[in-house]
């Protein structure tokens, strides 16, 4: 944990900020199946919160909630002391709300300049692709690229860009190290430290490998069956005894 994150979450809860994100009382699923029950988180202002939890838990359902692809049958999502709720995913990502989805949500058939255009605001596209490329060599040597020809690792890299093409406000990432070699997995977990502390950016963090998002996070929920049964700092999270069944570390 750096002490830089520590700081901008300290300072921005001094000032008494509204959380980045506060969910109360979700519901929601697809069609006639309910997946999630009554769930309240909360991320607070400039700080990284970890979700955890099996598989089928609820968590990509979750933040879908949150980036309004999926509607709750009941319940709230507030931005920032704003509630969205009824708002659509563009309008959320107008006010800097950034879903990196599971897979990655890459565009395959276009280059990694094209995908990059997609992923800013219009108009600022050629300064936003140079944000990108200077954070990322990797997409500057690739620019002209289709993006399906690329590896896994390097896709990812280019579902990331957009923390850096636009400006966020919160950035919600769903297992961005799936599948991924080792190196690749430090690289993209550099890079979200680097984001919370360049520009003290909010982050929901979903991963397999759960001591990094610990070791990131200030606070954890865990979920399973769509129901939170445990949140707490993410050193009370790390010390559950249930934690490692839970995961599937033990
Ligand atoms: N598009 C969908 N349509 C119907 N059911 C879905 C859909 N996506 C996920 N589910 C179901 O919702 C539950 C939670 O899934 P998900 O949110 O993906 O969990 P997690 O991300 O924790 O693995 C699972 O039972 C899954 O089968
Ligand atoms: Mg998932």
């Amino acid at each position: 944990m750096s002490s830089n994150t520590d700081d901008a979450s300290q300072s921005a809860a001094a000032a008494g900020a509204p959380p980045a994100l506060e969910l109360t009382d979700i519901v929601a699923g697809y069609d006639h199946t309910t997946v999630l029950r009554s769930v309240s988180l909360t991320v607070p202002a400039g700080s990284v919160t970890a979700l955890l939890g099996p598989n089928g838990a609820g968590k990509s359902t979750l933040l879908k909630v949150v980036s309004g692809l999926v509607r709750p049958t009941s319940g709230t999502v507030a931005m920032e002391g704003e509630i969205v709720t009824k708002l659509p995913p563009n309008q959320r990502a107008r006010k800097g709300l950034c879903h990196i989805p599971e897979g990655r949500g890459v565009y395959k058939r276009l280059t990694v300049r094209d995908n990059l255009v997609m992923q800013c605001h219009a108009g600022d596209e050629t300064a936003a692709i140079e944000r990108a490329a200077e954070a990322f060599p990797i997409l500057g040597r690739r620019i002209n690229q289709m993006a399906g020809t690329m590896s896994g690792g390097e896709q990812q890299i280019l579902s990331m860009a957009r923390a850096y093409t636009r400006d966020q406000r919160l950035i919600l990432v769903d297992e961005a190290s799936l599948g991924l070699a080792p190196i690749i997995v430090d690289e993209i977990f550099n890079f979200l430290h680097r984001i919370v502390n360049e520009k003290g950016t909010s982050l929901l963090i979903v991963d397999q490998f759960v001591h990094r998002a610990l070791d990131m996070a200030q606070t954890a929920y865990v979920m399973n069956r769509g129901e939170i049964t445990f949140s707490g700092t993410s050193a009370e999270v790390a010390a559950l005894d249930v934690f490692g069944e839970y995961m599937g570390t033990h």
